[in-house]
């Protein structure tokens, strides 16, 4: 796959697990994905979803192979969050473009490492925030670019996941804020283009007894600062009993906007003849997000070269885990925290 002319081309998938199996069918309906060669750290299991999908399959070893047998133009990672930064930087030694599941890595260290390896060898990447492909997030970021709300003086962010992850998942998710706080971060940054300076989190580690022996929390608000003083909060949760919420309000001194106030919001009106909303509420992410999974992926395909609007650079999704690790320790040191600490 050529930077500046995409053509068809074999794109390998390494991780066939909950978000690696959409992957896996999205891939392969592209158009510009000739050939699918699917890998894992259980090959079973990468062999038997090849088999239902019609496609290849291989070792995660075969597809680094320094002689490339297999042909590989392109990586895409939906490997567990610990395995991200490693195969980043064994992409850009390969010289393969890469697309990577969010968050980059458990901590800055490697995120950072992962970052500089993938700059110095000047390999296309993208990390997967798939919210910068979302139609309301994109409008949201225009409207308060042109100006129309004013200045930007308050903000609300929502994430709530209808049902938590399985037991199994929780110990090496990197804990709430990294798991889905973080695509709160990232898009925050994007829709103010603003960074965060100070975050201030409390939250409580409810329901399943895996939260709290892993040092995680099932639910917890944020309030965070911007670096030009505008503030607001950050709900995550993982019981949110509605259905999948994923909301964000924008209070300026001309005006208010909010994205994920739609027909399925996960919220009931108590207002007197108010029936909102109409349908079933979000059941949870892939049906909230599948259009947005297709189009960064087909951004991803198209456009290897960064600098393209929408795209997400290695530097971005470090900063986002930055700002999820700082909210991790002011949970435990119970205190406001500079994100510059860290
Ligand atoms: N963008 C989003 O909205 C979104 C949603 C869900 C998950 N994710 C991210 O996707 C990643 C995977 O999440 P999931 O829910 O699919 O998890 P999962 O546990 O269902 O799947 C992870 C898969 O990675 C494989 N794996 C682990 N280590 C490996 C290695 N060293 N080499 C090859 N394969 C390896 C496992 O065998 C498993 O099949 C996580 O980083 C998560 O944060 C993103």
């Amino acid at each position: 796959m050529s930077s500046t002319e995409p053509a068809p081309g074999t794109v390998a998938l390494i991780g066939v697990g909950r978000i690696g199996e959409m992957h896996a069918a999205l891939l392969l309906a592209h158009p510009l994905v000739e050939r699918l060669v699917l890998a894992g750290s259980t090959p079973e299991r990468a062999e038997a979803l090849a088999g239902r999908l019609g496609c290849d399959w291989a070792t995660v070893e075969a597809i680094f192979d320094e002689t490339n047998p297999l042909g590989i133009d392109a990586v895409a990672i939906a490997t567990s969050t610990a395995t991200h930064a490693d195969l980043l930087i064994r992409c850009a030694e390969a010289g393969l473009p890469v697309f990577c599941e969010k968050p980059i890595g458990l901590d800055l260290d490697e995120a950072r490492a992962a970052q500089r390896a993938l700059e110095d060898a000047g390999v296309p990447h993208h990390i997967g925030f798939q919210r910068r492909f979302d139609a309301g997030y994109s409008a949201a970021r225009d409207l308060l670019a042109s100006g129309e709300l004013g200045e930007l003086r308050r903000f609300h962010a929502v994430t709530g996941d209808h049902v938590p992850p399985t037991p199994d998942y929780i110990p090496d998710s990197g804990g709430i804020f990294l798991d889905a706080g973080v695509h709160d971060f990232d898009i925050i940054r994007w829709v103010t283009g603003r960074e965060v300076v100070e975050v201030y989190t409390t939250g409580s580690a409810r329901g399943m007894k895996e939260f709290a022996e892993h040092d995680d929390l099932s639910d917890a608000v944020t309030i965070l600062t911007l670096d030009d003083g505008t503030v607001g909060t950050a709900h995550v949760s993982r019981y949110n009993g509605q259905g999948h919420e994923v909301r964000l309000d924008l209070m300026g001194t001309d005006g208010s906007a909010n994205v994920g106030l739609d027909a399925k919001v996960p919220f009931r009106s108590t207002e007197p003849g108010v029936d909102f909303p109409p349908d079933e509420p979000w059941y949870d992410f892939i049906e909230r997000f599948r259009p947005c999974y297709e189009r960064e992926l087909d951004h991803f395909l198209r456009h290897p070269a960064q600098g393209l609007p929408g795209a997400c650079s290695a530097a971005d999704a470090v900063e986002a885990l930055r700002i999820a690790l700082t909210c991790r320790r002011s949970s435990l040191e119970r205190r406001a925290v500079r994100v510059a600490e860290l």
